[in-house]
Order: structure tokens, then C-alpha cells, then sequence
């Protein structure tokens, strides 16, 4: 069936529909149980069930009901692993229909663009094609559990700040190379469901964008799923509509109530959100799909047949996911099997990215556990990804389960305060967000028992000096409507690293950070782990790689710069003047800057070390699309190696590209001694770019493929004609 052309169940149901029903369909209402994120009430008469869609991508929150808290999807990217993202969308299906859900607004796929972007931890990569590879597989796993995945925010929304009325400034084949690709993945994985983000792009909203939806997103792309806004980011009627917009989102004013009823929301300004101001919603807005596009229909400014296709896009994936079929059954939460993968996505995603040999701790070292929310577990940050788990384990906790040896916990200094952007609507946050413990609760500590009540610089210099080695965790606090100040680490947890890495020269930092953060003082300690946002699992997930049960895989998927350093760092670039925010970078962002900056990064694309150590042989070509390289494990421990290829494109006169291009990964996990042939497939993008007047184009030449274990790394050479 395609949605221009529906058969059977749908075209019936077409046919039976009053247009009031069918406008009913195409427009959100409240959830009477008060779980979906998004309620589309059915249509009784016929059968057609209510559909529900909930938020992700970190987990389920459906009405604040608890769910797995998954780690943040930056993690997840970290792991350079398809099939665990395969297998972390199937969890978060099976969770979404154990709570009578039918779609996940979920995965998000917008491109790292902005490094302090306040939503960077729930996408993946300022690379497009590792972008694309996991939302990709996210979707996969996602509705092989018969849910419709949510692939978001389409596109260009880069940064929190004025994220509802900036336009993005950008050319089409900056578009295309890098903001679109992740998108087209996720539609050629057959997402059922696409959402328009709040932003512009060139000066039109993408909730009405012909071009972006109509054109590419429907026309070339062939996608047959309906187009959902984001939320309250309906801004017409007839434009949004024959743009494209098939869903609009939640419908209905924040407060539950139709339209112009007034109450709590039709006083909401969001220009008085503070900080937030630009980054939140008009929630006073809805209903501009429904009476008035029924007018607009009669008025003929909108087509009759549009309306039957948004309906046909919607029933579609309602039958494509058994909607239509009767009562959905099944569904898992909190499974033994969800909370070990939870915890086996944080391990993996783990990036050790420094270790003078401090790591992995002894068992019977005595460890000083440090840091101000050392007691509680970073589940994630604020917004719509707020998930509440059933459970979650400290680091403290985690350390104290693993260690055989002492095990003292200080503070340092004050806790870092999570900042969410339900603290700015009036409706706070009715999708959970209990922050495990930003009280220190949470995890079964009370600090005064614990005879810490007040967080104290000497005692956690004290406690560093007294142990075999002294972790610390510091943190960064990111949410959703809002981007961080800037990279560096809050309050005062800079000093407190500095204490203790003068107290203790055995001194090892875990970071949990939503993006690159400034680390000050890596000279002066001896080993950094980026943790990022590890969700419920944080302790035992850290413990098992501080002790050396997994080896830290992870590798950045971002680049970690001075913040300086980053190409949209002027105002006119971010966060934009005048309501634009203008792309000149074009194709030059993260690491493709870095290959022709002046200046280094402070950690390359691509960088992790482990506790093996791995030799590389000469890289091989399989055939067009393919290398692979024989891999050799040379430490005294077991390991697993991230191996990366980056494609570079022979020079063509008048043709200005960038200088690589991630093409392909794979991993391999090797015992001591072990050897073996890793092949990776190669992206065919990566060879191509896209003219604005002959489309995708693969110039002919020589690119030389660079397989090695980081950007910065490379370990051996191919050539690839084409
Ligand atoms: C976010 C979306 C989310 C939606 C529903 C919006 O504010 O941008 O990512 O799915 O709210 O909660």
C-alpha cells in the first residue's frame, strides 16, 4: 500500500469516514488516561482504535509512569554499534507497548552542529553517516516491535536557543551532505513517522516547508508514513497543509482545554520563560487542523484529496504496526534483559580518553569516591527524553558493590543542579524526571547517616590522599529548550578536580556530560573517562569498566574542542542575529572543520583507548564498497576495537569537498593473541556530493580510503577508483 494509493482496510475505512471524522484524525486530542505524549482519539463507529504516541528517545514516559532509563542516545552513538542500537529500539518498543503505547517520538537524528547545544545528548554525531547508521537501527529494532518510530526533529534544528523561530540559514548541498542524510537513512529503514521541527529553514517554518516535506521528504524520498508536527509547531492551516504536515501535534492547548476555552494556558506567555524564552513552545496554540482546515477545504484552498492522504499516511502505519486489528498485546518493562542492556549500552559506550596505566583499578585498591553528585545517577538530561526509572544505581552505590578494597565518598563541593524545561511551563513536568537523587536520596543514601551533610573541599582532598586512588565524577547539566552556557564544567567542580589531582597523583575523572565539555585539567590527572548520560545503570555500569570487567570501547562521536575553536562560534552563525542563523561553515562542522582548522582538537573524531592494545595489518580492498584489515589484539587483556575508515575524494578542479568522510565501521572483540579480518562497508555518500543541479554525483578518481582507530589514527591505506 502506498499512502497516494491505499488498498484494502485503509481505502475502505477512506470511503466510510465523514470528513469530520477525518479531520478528527489528523489532529491531536487529550489522552483521557493521561499516559500518551501525543493522543489521536479513533473513530468508534468504524473501528479505528485511539493511537498514542509517547516520547523517547532515553526511554518511555508515559504520564510519568516509570520505564528502563536507557542511556542518553550520545552514548549509544559512542558505542559504534548497529545491532546494539537494533536491539536498544527493540527495548524501548516493547517498553512503549507495555504502556499501551503505538508510537515512539523517537530516534532523533539532527546532526551535531552546535557543541553547547542543550540537546546534543539525545542525537548521535556531528557525522551524518554514523548518524544515519543508528537512527537507522533504532528504527529497525523500534518497529520490529510493531511500533512506529518517530524519526526527529526534521531538520536543521541544531540549536535550543530561539529553536521556535530561528531560521537556519543553509545552502542546499550542506543540506543534503549533512542535515538531510541522517534522514533519508531513517526513511529508506522505513520510519513510519517523520516530525517537523519548530525551527526555520531560509525563512520558512519547516511545519510548512513544500520543499523539505512535499518535495524532498514525500517526493524523492518516497516516504509513505505521515509527517507529525512537533509539539504546538503548527503555525498555519492551509500552508502547513498542502506543504505536507499530516499530523498536528498535541492539538490542543497545554492546559487540556479547546482552543480559545482559556484557564491556566490562554494566560501563558513564552517570551517570559527566562532563559528559555525562544525555546518554548506557544502552548496556548491548537486546533489549526481542525475546523479551520475543514474551512480551508471548503474555501478550496486546500484539496480535499490532501486530506484523505494525511488520513491514509496515519492509518497506514496504524495498520502496518496491527492497529487496526484489534487490541495490542505484549510488551515488557523493566526486564532483567532491559536493565542488563541499559547497563551494557553505558559500558559500551564508555570513552576512556586519557590512562597512564591507573586503569583498570585493582580490586583491592582503596578507592576515594568523589564528586558532587557522586551519589546520584545521571539519568539523563531535562525535556520530553525525561524518563523515570524503576531503579538507578549511584556511582558511589556502584563502586561500593564492585570494590574489595576501602571505599571512602565525598562531595567536594555543591551538588549541580538539574535544570529542566518543565521547570518553565506551567504545567511542570507531567512525564517524570525524578533525577534519581539530585537530593542525594535516591540512591539509598541519607547524607547525614552518611555523615556528609554539608559538601566539604578538605574532607574530599582529605579522603583522595588517604586511598590507593581517587575517582572523580563531575558533571555537566543540560535540558531541552535551552542551550549550556558554554563547555565548561558548572559550578565548582574544576577546583575540586585540580584538590584532588594535587592530593592524590593517582587520580582518575569520569565525566557525564551531554556533549564535549572543556577539561581543564587533563594534564594533571591520570586518567579521563566520558561517560555521558548513562541512565539508570551509571554505577554499575562505571564500576565495570573502572575495574576492568569491559573493556571502555567507546569512541567520540563528536569532536572535543576549546570552544573557540568550533566553526559556528560567532553570533551570526549561532545562535544567529535577527532570527537567522547563517550556515557559512556550509560542510565544514566537527571533525571535517578540524581537518582544515589551524588549530587541533583537544580529542579527534573517532578517539578511545582501551586496556588491549591492537596491531593493525595492511588494509585490504574487498571490492567497490568494501575494505578490510586483519586486527591483531597485542595487550595481555581482552579488547574491543572500533575500526574506522574515512573516504578521501581525489581533488577536482572547481569542486571544493571536505578533506574525509566517515564511510564505514565495524567492531571486533578479540582475546589476547587473538587476529582476525574486519570488514567494513563503505557508505556510497561518502564518495559522492551533491550538486544543486545534477543531484548526487561520484566524481571519477582515485579516494584513498584510511582505515584506522580514530580520525587522527590512521593505521593503513587503501585506494578505491571510481
Ligand atoms: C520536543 C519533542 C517531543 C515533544 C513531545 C517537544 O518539545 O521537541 O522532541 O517529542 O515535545 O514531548
Amino acid at each position: 500500500m502506498t499512502a497516494s494509493d491505499p488498498t484494502g482496510t485503509v481505502a475502505d475505512l477512506l470511503c466510510a469516514l465523514t470528513r469530520e471524522e477525518k479531520l478528527g484524525l489528523v489532529r491531536g486530542t487529550s489522552d483521557p488516561e493521561g499516559a500518551a505524549t501525543g493522543y489521536v482519539a479513533g473513530v468508534e463507529r468504524l473501528g479505528v482504535p485511539p493511537f498514542r504516541l509517547v516520547d523517547g528517545p532515553l526511554g518511555v514516559r508515559a504520564g510519568g509512569r516509570e520505564a528502563t532509563a536507557f542511556p542518553a542516545s550520545l552514548a549509544l552513538a559512542a558505542a559504534f554499534d548497529p545491532d546494539l542500537a537494533r536491539e536498544a529500539g527493540a527495548a524501548l518498543g516493547r517498553e512503549a507497548k507495555a504502556r499501551g503505547q503505538d508510537a515512539v517520538l523517537a530516534p532523533g537524528a539532527n546532526v551535531v552542529r552546535v557543541p553547547a547545544c542543550g540537546r546534543n545528548f539525545e542525537y548521535y554525531s556531528e557525522d551524518p553517516a554514523l548518524a544515519g547508521r543508528l537512527a537507522a537501527a533504532v528504527i529497525e529494532g523500534l518497529q520490529s516491535e510493531d511500533v512506529v518510530a518517530t524519526v526527529k526533529h526534521y531538520v536543521a534544528n541544531n540549536q535550543e536557543t530561539d529553536r521556535c523561530r530561528v531560521s537556519a540559514e543553509v545552502d542546499e548541498r550542506t543540506l543534503r551532505e549533512l542535515y538531510l542524510r541522517p534522514f533519508r537513512a531513517a526513511v529508506e529503514a522505513g520510519a513510519g513517522s517523520v516530525m517537523a521541527a519548530y525551527n526555520r529553514v531560509n525563512g520558512t517554518y519547516v511545519t510548512e516547508h513544500r520543499h523539505l516535506l512535499r518535495d524532498v521528504l514525500k517526493g524523492e524520498w518516497g516516504f509513505d508514513g505521515y509527517v507529525v508536527s512537533d509539539w504546538f509547531a503548527t503555525e498555519s492551516t492551509v500552508d502547513a497543509a498542502n506543504a505536507g504536515l499530516d499530523l498536528e501535534m498535541p492539538g490542543v492547548p497545554a492546559a487540556g482545554e479547546d482552543d480559545a476555552a482559556g484557564g491556566a494556558s490562554s494566560e501563558f506567555d513564552p517570551e517570559a520563560g527566562g532563559d528559555f524564552a525562544g525555546g518554548i513552545p506557544d502552548i496556548t496554540r491548537g486546533g489549526l487542523f481542525g475546523a479551520p482546515l475543514g474551512e480551508a477545504i471548503d474555501a478550496g484552498e486546500v484539496p480535499e484529496d490532501r486530506l484523505d492522504d494525511m488520513v491514509a499516511r496515519i492509518l497506514g502505519q496504524m495498520e502496518r504496526v496491527g492497529r487496526l486489528d484489534g487490541d495490542r498485546d505484549g510488551g515488557a518493562i523493566d526486564t532483567p534483559e532491559h536493565r542488563a542492556l541499559a547497563e551494557g549500552i553505558a559500558a559500551r559506550g564508555t570513552v576512556l580518553l586519557e590512562n597512564d596505566g591507573v586503569l583498570p583499578l585493582s580490586d583491592a585498591a582503596s578507592v576515594a569516591a568523589i564528586g558532587p553528585n557522586v551519589r546520584d545517577a545521571t539519568l539523563g538530561g531535562g525535556g520530553s527524553s525525561e524518563t523515570t526509572p524503576f531503579d538507578a544505581t549511584s556511582p558511589a552505590e556502584g563502586i561500593r558493590a564492585r570494590a574489595d578494597g576501602a571505599v571512602t565518598v565525598a562531595r567536594g563541593v555543591p551538588p549541580i543542579e538539574e535544570r529542566s524545561l518543565f521547570d518553565a511551563l506551567p504545567f511542570g513536568d507531567e512525564g517524570g524526571g525524578d533525577e534519581a537523587g539530585s537530593d542525594g536520596e535516591a540512591d539509598g543514601w541519607d547524607d547525614e547517616a552518611a555523615g556528609d551533610p554539608h559538601p566539604d573541599l578538605d574532607e574530599a582532598v582529605a579522603a583522595a590522599r588517604g586511598a590507593d586512588v581517587a575517582v572523580v565524577f563531575v558533571r555537566d547539566t543540560a535540558t531541552e529548550g535551552m542551550d549550556r552556557d558554554d563547555l565548561r564544567l558548572p559550578g565548582e567542580q574544576n577546583d575540586l578536580v585540580r584538590a584532588v589531582a594535587a592530593a592524590n597523583d593517582r587520580t582518575a575523572v569520569v565525566v557525564n556530560s551531554s556533549g564535549p565539555v572543556e577539561l581543564p585539567w587533563r594534564d594533571d590527572v591520570a586518567a579521563i573517562l566520558e561517560a555521558w548520560y548513562p541512565g539508570q545503570a551509571d554505577g554499575r555500569a562505571i564500576a565495570s569498566i573502572l575495574y576492568g570487567d569491559r573493556d571502555p570501547s567507546g569512541r567520540l562521536p563528536i569532536t572535543f574542542a576549546a570552544e573557540d575553536d568550533y566553526p559556528a562560534t560567532e553570533p551570526a552563525r549561532y545562535p544567529g542575529v535577527d532570527g537567522r542563523a547563517r550556515y557559512e561553515e556550509g560542510l565544514l562542522v566537527g571533525y571535517r572543520h578540524f581537518d582544515v582548522a589551524a588549530v587541533e582538537p583537544v580529542y579527534p573524531f573517532g578517539h578511545g583507548l582501551s586496556y588491549a592494545d591492537f596491531a593493525y595489518g595492511d588494509g585490504v580492498v574487498v571490492d567497490g564498497s568494501a575494505v578490510g584489515v586483519d586486527v591483531e589484539n597485542v595487550g595481555d587483556r581482552p579488547g574491543r576495537e572500533v575500526v574506522q575508515a574515512y573516504v578521501r575524494p581525489p581533488s577536482v578542479d572547481g569542486v571544493e569537498r571536505p578533506v574525509r568522510e566517515l564511510a564505514g565501521f565495524a567492531a571486533i572483540s578479540l582475546a589476547p593473541g587473538e587476529r582476525r579480518r574486519v570488514a567494513l562497508d563503505l557508505d556510497e555518500r561518502a564518495f559522492g556530493r551533491y550538486d544543486p543541479d545534477a543531484g548526487w554525483t561520484i566524481d571519477s578518481g582515485s579516494y584513498d580510503v584510511e582505515i584506522g582507530r580514530s580520525i587522527e589514527d590512521v593505521r593503513t591505506e587503501v585506494t578505491i577508483e571510481r
